[in-house]
């Protein structure tokens, strides 16, 4: 009798995953879900609280499945350019070891990481590629092997990678990659280390 009850519920599941494919998960149960979370992990500092809220991009991003209409995309890639701060001196890379660093690491912004004992990182290869060296990435991304090389290290791809990692809806639009500057993951000169990563003809990135 169990063992026909069992079954009669994976055949309704069988039957019903197509359908369950499709739905669409409903706004107020996640954001249910999220603040159910927070009862079981430890509550995040009230300092992170605002990041915890969506902002104007994300929520046209959310609502329309990440294509939004051609207006939004445009008042999207205006306003999150606008808030695309550059380096006073107009020098755009830095340290490609340090830039490395802050690739591989996840460190910052999770339960455990508060009050912060190091700088954040930007989990850059939970998504990209960048080496050959780390065979351990993440394909979320394309692929950034040789990055600065195809771009034949060219000066105005140099401040197109800032704009990039500084804010990547700028040139892309609900892109799944984060807003690190404008969020504030990353600071300027983390940013400047990133660029050195991709363009410089030294960092692994190039080999
Ligand atoms: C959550 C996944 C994710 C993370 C983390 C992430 N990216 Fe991305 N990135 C993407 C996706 C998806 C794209 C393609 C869409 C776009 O261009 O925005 C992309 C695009 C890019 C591009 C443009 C590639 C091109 O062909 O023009 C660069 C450069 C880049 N990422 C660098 C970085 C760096 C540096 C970091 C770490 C600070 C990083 N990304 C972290 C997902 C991610």
């Amino acid at each position: 009798m169990r063992i026909i009850a069992i079954s009669v519920v994976a055949l309704a599941l069988l039957t019903a995953s197509p359908a369950l494919a499709q739905q669409k998960p409903d706004p107020a149960k996640v954001d249910a879900a999220v603040k159910a979370s927070l009862k079981t992990f430890p509550a995040p500092p009230e300092v992170w609280q605002p990041r915890l809220d969506a902002d104007e991009t994300m929520r046209a991003c959310a609502a329309s499945d990440n294509s939004p209409p051609k207006a939004v995309v445009d008042a999207i890639a205006k306003r999150e350019r606008g808030s695309i701060e550059y380096p006073a001196d107009g020098q755009f890379i830095g340290d490609w070891k340090k830039g490395e660093a802050t690739a591989q690491s996840g460190y910052g912004l999770r339960s455990t990481d508060y009050p912060a004992t190091r700088a954040n990182g930007g989990n850059c290869y939970a998504c990209h590629q960048l080496s050959k060296t780390e065979v351990s990435y993440g394909t979320i991304g394309p692929s950034l092997l040789g990055y600065g090389k195809l771009r034949e290290f060219k000066a105005d791809e140099v401040k197109i990678a800032y704009e990039k990692v500084y804010n990547s809806h700028a040139a892309f639009p609900c892109s799944l990659m984060p807003r690190f500057g404008s969020n504030k993951v990353l600071t300027m000169d983390q940013i400047k280390d990133l660029v050195a990563l991709l363009m410089s003809k030294d960092s692994p990135v190039n080999q």
